[in-house]
């Protein structure tokens, strides 16, 4: 079966709920101080399980909003029904949908969407990643400083600021520019098609990563945790670039966890 057009079809039919609901009022609760559910996300969900259970009958699923029991099954999707929903609930264009399949544990197809673009981001693991058919690639960018990055922040933010810009505050002063865009799926599928050169975030979900993920490698990135071992099928820490950055991403983090810690400033 071809896993990465069911993976297509899956996010393609989130794309068009999203897109028909964006910028109308939507239904806001709170998962968490700033972690938000809509009733978009919801209906996404069961858009994209509808599609996965009658193309893929018996393979397990997890996905972000409902826990479902897993069967053991060799097979495994990760359903990100709405990446990006703060974006989405604040009408700011920047949010997808993003399915990925695991087969015994390694990722194989991956399909991420950004219905606003009408962009298709696919993968499939050794046939290459595309957009709309085009083949992806990521950028030639070679030093930090020429390099325009992306990055996220976790939820629990307010609890934990410091340690959350820790690593904005390290990249920030040997990177060109760094971005924050809100849906990490979609950081990662622009990284594969060079509008980034590399993304880091942590405390990520495997529906966060694994389709971008897989999207970026088969452009020709790398992506791997702070200590540049493989994701697997976590999300936790995650640095992913273009390949040519990786090793002096994964120095400075080196270098940030040997050194002392710094006494935090004063709050004025
Ligand atoms: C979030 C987005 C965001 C990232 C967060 C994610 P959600 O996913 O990908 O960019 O910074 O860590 O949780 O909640 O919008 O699906
Ligand atoms: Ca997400
Ligand atoms: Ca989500």
């Amino acid at each position: 079966m071809d896993f990465t057009a069911v993976a297509a079809e899956a996010v393609l039919r989130a794309g068009a709920l999203q897109k028909a609901r964006y910028g109308q009022p939507v239904d806001v609760r709170h998962k968490g101080p700033v972690d938000l559910v809509t009733d978009v996300d919801r209906l996404c969900e069961d858009a994209i399980l509808e599609t996965l259970r009658a193309r893929a009958p018996g393979h397990d699923i997890v996905t972000e909003e409902t826990q479902l029991a897993k069967t053991g099954s060799r097979f495994c999707w990760f359903v990100d029904p709405l990446d990006g929903t703060t974006n989405f609930a604040h009408g700011y264009p920047c949010f997808c949908a993003s399915v990925a399949l695991a087969q015994d544990g390694v990722v194989v197809a991956g399909a991420v969407y950004e219905p606003l673009r009408e962009e298709l981001f696919t993968a499939e693991r050794g046939a290459g990643s595309h957009v709309n058919g085009r083949r992806l690639k990521v950028s030639a960018t070679a030093e930090l400083k020429s390099a325009l990055l992306v990055t996220g922040f976790p939820y629990d933010i307010h609890e934990k600021t410091s340690d959350r810009l820790r690593y904005f505050n390290l990249f920030i002063r040997h990177a060109r520019a760094i971005r924050r865009d809100g849906a990490a799926a979609l950081d990662l599928s622009f990284v594969a098609a060079s509008r980034f050169d590399a993304f880091f975030e942590e405390s990520l979900q495997p529906w966060d990563v694994l389709a971008g993920g897989l999207i970026l490698e088969e452009a020709g990135g790398r992506i791997s945790d702070f200590e540049g071992k493989p994701i697997g099928l976590q999300g936790a820490q995650v640095v992913a670039s273009n390949g040519r950055l990786h090793d002096a991403m994964l120095g400075l983090l080196r270098e940030d966890r040997a050194a002392p810690s710094q006494p935090r400033p004063a709050v004025v």
